[in-house]
């Protein structure tokens, strides 16, 4: 993985922070004794297979750009940043509220960020990550002063409540970061991105773009629906996992045993045991969420990121590896100085 490329400088002095996070999850919780009146499966299997638990699910009226809404006006808040005051705002979805305009452009409207200019990004699970590497070089660029990179998403919105080896993993939320200049001291060390494009057809929604419009046909076919390959899925999920991380690591100066936390998305509890033995990285050190959320794709590590934050679990001076895989294929892992 792209071993032929000289690794950049180490960021010993980083030149971007995150300087606030926010999340927002749905009240609403869907639990495995709930699926059991869906589908055939049971709480003992999704609990045994994945770690999951339960998960919330959004309202009809609640869309994508709403719960981004809300987590970036949390992040903004716990910044002590007015919405006037954002640049940019880079959205991480698979699930826009439509294919255009983009969310970003709608969470701008909803939180009133006038001066922002807004796109979305599309990494799947790995979303955040690739946002904040993104909104990282746009800072450290010197043209912008203040990101606020969003993820969020409605899985509930592609998910086929008839399909039991896709309809137990999947959530919704929000998660959300304001980047800015750093004072040398904490801030964003360093990055790890790759993709596959080469296995995109072991996760993906067919339908609804310009290979297969909506049509009657492609709603009777539940081309309108997520498909997932997981078994296929979850034996790349740890090699590209380990192999980012190992990289954003070493880019940073730093060996995995001065990591203190492990941030990561949250697709499989099984999966993230694998990749803390594999970094030789103590499990109690890994953030851990998906038994109450499942997975929310590209808001998953940003929703433990806040949690960790919020919770005053990050001490001044740890490193945080945030890590994820997801479709495309696409992974990727930062290494952030709190
Ligand atoms: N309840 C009961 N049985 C089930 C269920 C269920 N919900 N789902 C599948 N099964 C059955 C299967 O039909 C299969 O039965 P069979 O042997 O008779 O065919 C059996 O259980 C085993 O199925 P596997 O697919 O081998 O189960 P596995 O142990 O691989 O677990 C899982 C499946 C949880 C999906 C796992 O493969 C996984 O986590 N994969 C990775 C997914 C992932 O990481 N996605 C990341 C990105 S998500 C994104 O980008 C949006």
């Amino acid at each position: 993985m792209n071993a032929s490329r000289p690794p950049p400088p180490d960021r010993a002095s980083p030149r971007c922070q995150v300087a606030g996070t926010g999340a927002w999850l749905p009240e609403r919780i869907l639990t495995n004794a709930d699926l059991e009146k869906l589908v055939e499966t049971s709480d003992e299997w999704i609990v045994s297979r994945t770690g999951i638990r339960e998960r919330r699910i959004a309202d009809e009226g609640v869309h994508t750009s709403t719960m981004g809404a809300k987590a970036a006006t949390r992040a903004l808040e716990r910044a002590g940043i007015p919405a006037r005051e954002v640049d940019a705002i880079l959205c991480a979805t698979i699930t826009p509220d439509m294919p255009f305009p983009c969310t970003a452009c709608l969470i701008q409207r909803e939180i009133g960020a006038d001066r922002a200019f807004c796109f979305d990004l599309e990494a799947a699970c790995t979303g955040f990550i690739y946002g904040l590497e993104i909104g990282r070089r746009l800072i450290e660029s010197r043209a912008y002063t203040t990101l606020l990179v969003v993820a969020s998403e409605k899985l509930s919105s592609v998910t086929d409540w008839k399909d039991r080896n896709t309809c137990v993993l999947f959530g919704d939320g929000a998660s959300a970061a304001v980047l800015r200049p750093s004072d040398g001291t904490r801030g964003i060390l360093s990055a790890s991105l790759g993709a596959s494009g080469a296995q995109a057809g072991l996760l993906y929604m067919p339908g609804g773009g310009s290979q297969n419009p909506a049509s009657a046909k492609s709603v009777a076919q539940g081309l309108h629906f997520l498909k997932m390959n997981g078994r296929e899925v979850y034996k790349h999920a740890v090699v590209n996992m380990a192999r980012a991380s190992e990289e954003a690591i070493a880019r940073a100066g730093l060996k995995p045993s001065d990591i203190t936390w492990i941030v990561p998305h949250q697709a499989n509890l099984r999966i993230l045991q694998g990749l803390a033995e594999r970094l030789g990285v103590d499990m109690d050190r890994c953030l851990v969420n998906l038994d109450r959320y499942g997975n929310i794709s590209a808001a998953s590590a940003g929703i433990a990121l806040h949690e960790g934050a919020s919770e005053g679990r990050f001490k001044p001076g740890d490193h945080l590896l945030l890590v994820a895989f997801g479709a495309g294929l696409t992974w990727g892992a930062s290494v952030i100085r709190w």
